[in-house]
Order: structure tokens, then sequence, then C-alpha cells
């Protein structure tokens, strides 16, 4: 199978791409290198892929020939983006319509027009309900982002449920809930909290700590995709990918000091605009239609995540 991982250079995709080539996937891989966060750590995630160097692109995908890069593509993973949640208003806006909604657009547009693409998965996001309807919330009810990322993560999404009603495009949309482990991207709640823990600092907490997630471990969300590209589902099909965690940021840091052995000292700031208090996934559809589950919990996740971070600090 050829797959083409948009994005491979990231937390997701270089995790994604070294499963898929451990299985002897053929993968070729497109990444701008954005430097929403250093580009040197998506280099250090490349280069552990070791592929050939014709098969990675380093082009935004609004600049590039899609056709030839989609060209004997069996799956395309779609998982480039301008991601965060927390800086996406103001000017910054016109990056993620353009990361996020125009580049999905113009990549369905050659899966369309493709003779080989049979999948086209589309990295989705919990932040698409916004503070939902329910707990656990099921992919029916009715999405509310509270986020101008949050908008911008549906509306692609609805992009790929059109191209399947419309023209039959094999689209599988992920809606990820907070993915975490080794190689997370640094802006976020788990890479900030090892690292501080680790180096002895002061971790900050946005608001109270009282906000909940339901973190999923990458190796999970990475294992849903496989699932998504080779299981047998309907174009347009649209699936929670939830770790099942319902856990605070309070509790997340009782338990970091409970496997770091040390006592972990807080700073509260204010809240963040565009941060949903609760995210909580049922991801039953997932289980019934993938075979997918989660298989790692938050205690041996964020064990190998606080690993992972311990050493790379004391590599520097
Ligand atoms: C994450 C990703 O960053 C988004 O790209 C993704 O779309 C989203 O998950 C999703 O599930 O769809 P978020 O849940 O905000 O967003 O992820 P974290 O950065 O892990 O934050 C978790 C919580 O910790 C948030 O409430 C945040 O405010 C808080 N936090 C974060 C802190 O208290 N301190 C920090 O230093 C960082």
């Amino acid at each position: 199978m050829r797959a083409l991982v948009t994005g491979i250079a990231g937390f997701v995709g270089s995790t994604l791409a070294a499963r898929l080539v451990r299985e002897g996937w053929d993968v070729r891989g497109i990444d701008m290198l954005s430097n929403y966060y250093s580009p040197k750590l998506k280099l250090d995630n490349l280069a552990r892929l070791n592929l050939e160097p014709s098969r990675f692109t380093q082009q935004d995908i609004l600049e590039m020939d899609l056709t030839q890069a989609l060209q004997d593509v069996d799956v395309v993973f779609h998982q480039a983006g301008q991601p965060g949640v927390r800086s996406s208003w103001g000017a910054e806006f016109s990056i993620y319509t353009e990361a996020n909604i125009r580049a999905t657009q113009v990549l369905l547009e050659a899966a369309r027009n493709s003779k080989t693409v049979k999948r086209f998965v589309y990295a989705s996001s919990s932040s698409v309900y916004g503070d939902a309807e329910r707990y656990p919330t099921l992919e029916t009810d009715r999405p509310s982002p509270m986020s101008p990322y949050g908008v911008s993560k549906l509306a692609a999404e609805h992009l790929c449920v059109l191209y399947a009603r419309n023209f039959g495009v094999p689209t599988v949309s992920l809606r990820y809930f907070t993915v975490y482990g080794p190689r997370q991207r640094p802006d976020m709640a788990f890479t900030r909290f090892c690292e501080a823990v680790a180096s002895g600092n002061t971790v900050t907490i946005y608001g109270t700590g009282d906000q909940i997630r339901d973190f999923t471990f990458v190796e999970d969300i990475v294992d849903a995709n496989v699932r998504a590209a080779t299981e047998d589902v309907a174009p347009g099909s649209v699936f929670n990918i939830a770790g099942g965690t319902n856990i605070s940021v309070n509790e997340v840091l009782t338990l970091l000091s409970a496997i770091a052995g040390t006592e972990v000292r807080v700073s509260k700031q204010s809240a963040v605009k565009g941060d949903v208090f609760r995210t909580g996934g049922d991801s039953r559809r997932a289980s019934e239609e993938l075979g997918w589950v989660p298989r790692v919990s938050i205690e041996e996740g964020l064990s190998r995540q606080f690993a992972w971070a311990s050493d790379r600090l004391n590599s520097r």
C-alpha cells in the first residue's frame, strides 16, 4: 500500500509514518516545516523515519502540484494543519483558514481526480464540539466550537463529508481528543508539564486546573488511522477517537508528581479564551465500525512521555 502523509514531520504525522514504515507501507510525506514551533524538532522527527530523500517534499500544500503528489497513492493521511486552540484569535486566523480549510479543500479536489486514492483520512479534532451538549459526547451531537481553530477544523471536516457525498471521495474523519505521548508539540500541556517537572521548574496552569480532558495516547491515535485506512467504512464517516480518560489538569499533575517522585510546584494564570472546560468522547462507533479501542492508560502513557521528556533534557 502506498501512503501519502501530510504533516509527516509533526507529532502525529511522524509517529504514524514510523508505524507505516515498520509495517511495510510505501510512505511518502509532505510538510512545510512551518514555524508554529521549532522546525528543528520536526527535522528530528523526520530523521528518525530514515526516508529516502525522494520520499519527502518540503512544501506548502497550497503551492504544490498535488496531481503529482497523489500519483499512485492508495491512502492519504491528512495530518497537516495549523494547530493550537489558544493562538487562533485575531490576525492569525487567516493562517488557520489557509492551512486548515483551503489546504484540505485542494487536497480533496486532487483526491477526487485521482484514480488510485482508496481512502482519505482526515485528522479532525474534539475542538469541534466546544462545551458539548453532553458527556460522553456522540458524533451526532451538535458541534459548537469555542475557538476559531475549532471552527477551521470543523469546516474542513464538513468539506470531507461533502466531497464524499457529492463525488464519492472515500473520506474518513477522526476527531482526535487531546493527543499526548513522546514527541508531543512543545506548546501542549503534557510537554510543558513534563519539561517543567524534569527540570525543577514551576508548572503553569491556565485557570483553576479543574478543566477535564479526554486525553488520548498517540499510538492509539495512530492505530485508529491505520484502521480508518483499511477497514470497510462508508465514505464521509466521522469517528470520535477518545482515550477514555476523564481527568482534570490538577489530577494529571498529581499523577505526574507520583511518576516523577517529586513535588510539583504550580503557578496559576487566568483561563485562556477558546479553551473548553471539558472534553469527553464516546468512541463506541469507532469500536463497532473500526474495531478500535484505546489501549494505553493515562498512567502508562504519561510515564512514557515523562521518560521521553527527561531523556531529551539529559541529552541536551
Ligand atoms: C489539544 C490540541 O492542542 C489541539 O490541537 C487539539 O485540536 C485539541 O487538543 C483537541 O482535542 O481537539 P488542548 O486540549 O487545549 O488542545 O490540549 P493541551 O495543550 O494538552 O491542554 C490541556 C489543558 O491544559 C487545557 O485546558 C489547557 O488550558 C491546560 N494547560 C495547557 C495548562 O493549564 N497549562 C499549560 O501550560 C498548557
